[in-house]
Order: C-alpha cells, then sequence, then structure tokens
C-alpha cells in the first residue's frame, strides 16, 4: 500500500490524477474500473481538462464501474450511470459502447451479476478507482462482506441510505438495494487507486491501512493488494499513527 497524502480535496485530485495519466498515456486501450461518489469527481475534471487539451485520448478506452442502484438507470437522475455520462464520458472521446455498469433495471438480476461477473473476468482492469464509505465500504460492499465475494446484490445499510440521502429530495427516495461488484472483482484489478477527502472518512482510513485486515472494514483487504495507491487530503489522514 502506497499512502500518499494530499494538502486538500483539489491536491488529492491532481495527485490522482497523476497515477491515472499514467496509466491511460502508457497504452492508448486501458481498462479502467471507475467510481461515482462525491470524491472523484475532482479526478474526472482532471481527466477531462487533459482530454481537452489534446494530452489524452480515450477512444480506445474501455471502463466498468463498481456499482449501480437497484431501479435506476439511463435517464433516472441519481444513477450511476447518469453520473458517469455527466461527470466524465460526455466530456471525453470515450466510445458510450465501451463503458458498463451493472444495471440497476434488469428483469432477471442474479443473470446480470453474471453477465457482469463473466464481462469482468474477460477483462484486464488496469485500474480501479475507489471511494470509501465512512463505514470502511468499497463499491457497495458493506463490512463482513466475504472478501471472496463477486458482483451481487446488496441490501444498503442504514449508514449508507442515511451518507447517500443529500443526493436525493429525502431519504425515503433513496434505494436501498444496489448491484455491486464484488471484493474479489475489485482486487484482480492490477492496480487500485482509492482517494478519501474530509475528517468523516479518518476513521476508515486509519483501519483501512493501519488495522487489521478484516471483513468487517471492507477495505483493509487492500493491504493485500500488490500495487495499491491511498491517495488522501490532510482530514482524511488526520488519525494516522504516521
Ligand atoms: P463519497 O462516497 O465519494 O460520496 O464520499 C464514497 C463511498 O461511499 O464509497
Amino acid at each position: 500500500m502506497k499512502v500518499i497524502i494530499a494538502e486538500n480535496y483539489d491536491d488529492m485530485s491532481l495527485k490522482a490524477y497523476e497515477i491515472m495519466k499514467q496509466v491511460v498515456t502508457s497504452k492508448n486501450d486501458a481498462i479502467l474500473g471507475l467510481a461515482t461518489g462525491s470524491t472523484p469527481i475532482g479526478l474526472y475534471k482532471n481527466m477531462i481538462a487533459d482530454y481537452v487539451k489534446g494530452e489524452v485520448s480515450y477512444k480506445n478506452v474501455k471502463s466498468v464501474n463498481l456499482d449501480e442502484y437497484i431501479g435506476q438507470g439511463v435517464g433516472d437522475e441519481q444513477s450511476y450511470v447518469e453520473f458517469m455520462r455527466n461527470n466524465l464520458f460526455n466530456h471525453i472521446d470515450i466510445d458510450l459502447a465501451n463503458t458498463d455498469l451493472p444495471s440497476g433495471k434488469a428483469v432477471d438480476m442474479q443473470a446480470e451479476c453474471d453477465r457482469y461477473n463473466a464481462k469482468l473476468a474477460s477483462l484486464n482492469v488496469d485500474i480501479q478507482v475507489l471511494g470509501i464509505g465512512g463505514n470502511g465500504h468499497i463499491g457497495f460492499n458493506e463490512p463482513n462482506t466475504p472478501f471472496g465475494s463477486v458482483t451481487h446484490v446488496v441490501d444498503l445499510t442504514e449508514r449508507t441510505i442515511k451518507d447517500n440521502a443529500r443526493f436525493f429530495n429525502s431519504i425515503d427516495e433513496v434505494p436501498t438495494q444496489a448491484i455491486s461488484m464484488g471484493i474479489k472483482n475489485v482486487m484482480n484489478a492490477k492496480s487500485i487507486l482509492l482517494l478519501a477527502s474530509g475528517e468523516n472518512k479518518a476513521d476508515a482510513i486509519k483501519a483501512t491501512v493501519e488495522g487489521p485486515v478484516t471483513e468487517s472494514v471492507p477495505a483493509s483487504v487492500l493491504q493485500l493488494h500488490p500495487n495499491c495507491y491511498i491517495v488522501v487530503d490532510k482530514a482524511a489522514a488526520s488519525k494516522l499513527s504516521k
């Protein structure tokens, strides 16, 4: 695990982009594992800015995403597919046909999990971007999700529903289930880039970096990954012992 401590959110986003830029410039057909949430938005802004400058092309890049809310899809404001289009895909030259997210609208969710697992198995993700929940979740893999898990349907915890309520008109509108890559899928990526900003992530970052590797803190599994970057701002790093 390589921990990189940034001054603030903007600096975290820049440092994260430096790592992403290496991947997308070292080959033109990189496979990106992407994440939603407020944390990676600054990283995506840097990707867009550099694309606009003509520094990078995503024409041959493929992407997969961690998760989607059950019941949400294209056209739904809070869906993760719309998040990705609004915050990244619509502003770079990636082919939407080369982007994939688990579908929250599939009629047969198990079939959708199987499709997504097969897709992930056929790809070799170069870099997987991750945020982290205040409870240490990655993707929607809540505490005590088995490390061997693959794409599955998840019941969201009360804490995650509360954390995500800020994006909805009321807490009652927050979906209670999601479809998420499992921890094993995440760990298969060649490199991992976990971002965290703000004091409300400090306990989760401490447990991830310095705590025991335990299923009760899903992100702690990243200690076992051979090529994992943890890019955090000072507030999120504030509980680290060194
Ligand atoms: P956030 O979410 O980036 O909106 O804080 C991260 C997460 O819950 O994984």
